[in-house]
């Protein structure tokens, strides 16, 4: 597939590494430097590029949008429509605005980039960890959990999450995303490792609206 990476750095570089490697032709956009775009795009290799954002967004049959939280208004400025794009949002609610009491930050995102076919993920662990534990085999594959309200949207983030190296895990819709989103706390997925043996408790729990089980602790 075609990926746009809207913002290539911690998170963003990672996902590019990661979806080149597994053959996903790949532009990076976005930069204050965009010469920092044109490196990193020679060191992933042939069949990345840069773009401006805009045309970044008409390239990628889906658009990864991760840059700092209090970036995304000048950054949805800059990249324009984004209807009918499938968007994958990595980031969280460090900074302003913040969404209104009730609103997760998902649905709050989703908001904001009307039109598209919005997926939150690879939020949840540091970039580092995401980095270290790409590719790992079952029974050891780390989970990316996965939310939106298009299941055909889903269905395809799901897959390049595969190819990322992740074992995808779908905790439902935007309005089931809190327990995936910052900051790390009793009771919520955000900021710890699972893993697929592990996660079909908790998406049962979040689908429930009952509290999802302890955190499990790995070896
Ligand atoms: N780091 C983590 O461990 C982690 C984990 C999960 C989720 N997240 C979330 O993922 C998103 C990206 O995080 P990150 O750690 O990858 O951030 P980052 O390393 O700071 O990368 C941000 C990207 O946005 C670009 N950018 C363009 N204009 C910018 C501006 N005005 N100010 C700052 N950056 C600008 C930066 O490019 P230039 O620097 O070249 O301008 C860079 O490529 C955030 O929302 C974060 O909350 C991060």
């Amino acid at each position: 597939m075609r990926v746009a990476i809207i913002g290539a750095g911690h998170i963003g570089g990672g996902i590019a590494r990661q979806l080149a490697a597994a053959g996903h032709e790949i532009t990076l956009a976005f930069s204050r430097n965009p010469e920092t775009l044109a490196a990193l795009a020679a060191e992933i290799g042939p069949g990345t590029t840069v773009s401006p954002p805009a045309q970044a967004v008409a390239f990628g049959d889906m658009v990864v949008v991760s840059v700092p939280w209090r970036v995304l208004p000048q950054a949805l400025a800059e990249l324009g429509s984004l209807d009918g794009k499938i968007v994958v949002d990595t980031t969280n609610q460090y900074g302003s605005p913040q969404p209104p009491a009730g609103v997760t930050a998902a649905q709050f995102n989703a908001g904001r980039m009307a039109g598209a076919r919005y997926t939150k993920s690879f939020n949840t662990l540091t970039a580092g960890f995401q980095a270290r534990a790409a590719g790992r085999a079952q029974p050891q594959r780390v989970v990316q959990w996965l939310c939106g309200d298009d299941a055909d949207a889903k269905r395809i983030v799901a897959g390049l999450i595969s190819d990322a190296g992740f074992q995808p895990v779908d905790l439902g819709g935007t309005a089931d995303a809190a327990a995936m989103e910052s900051p790390r706390r009793h009771g919520a997925v955000y900021g710890e490792e699972y893993r697929a043996a592990d996660a079909a408790a908790v998406v049962e729990a979040v689908a429930a609206g009952n509290p999802i089980p302890a955190t499990p602790r790995y070896t």
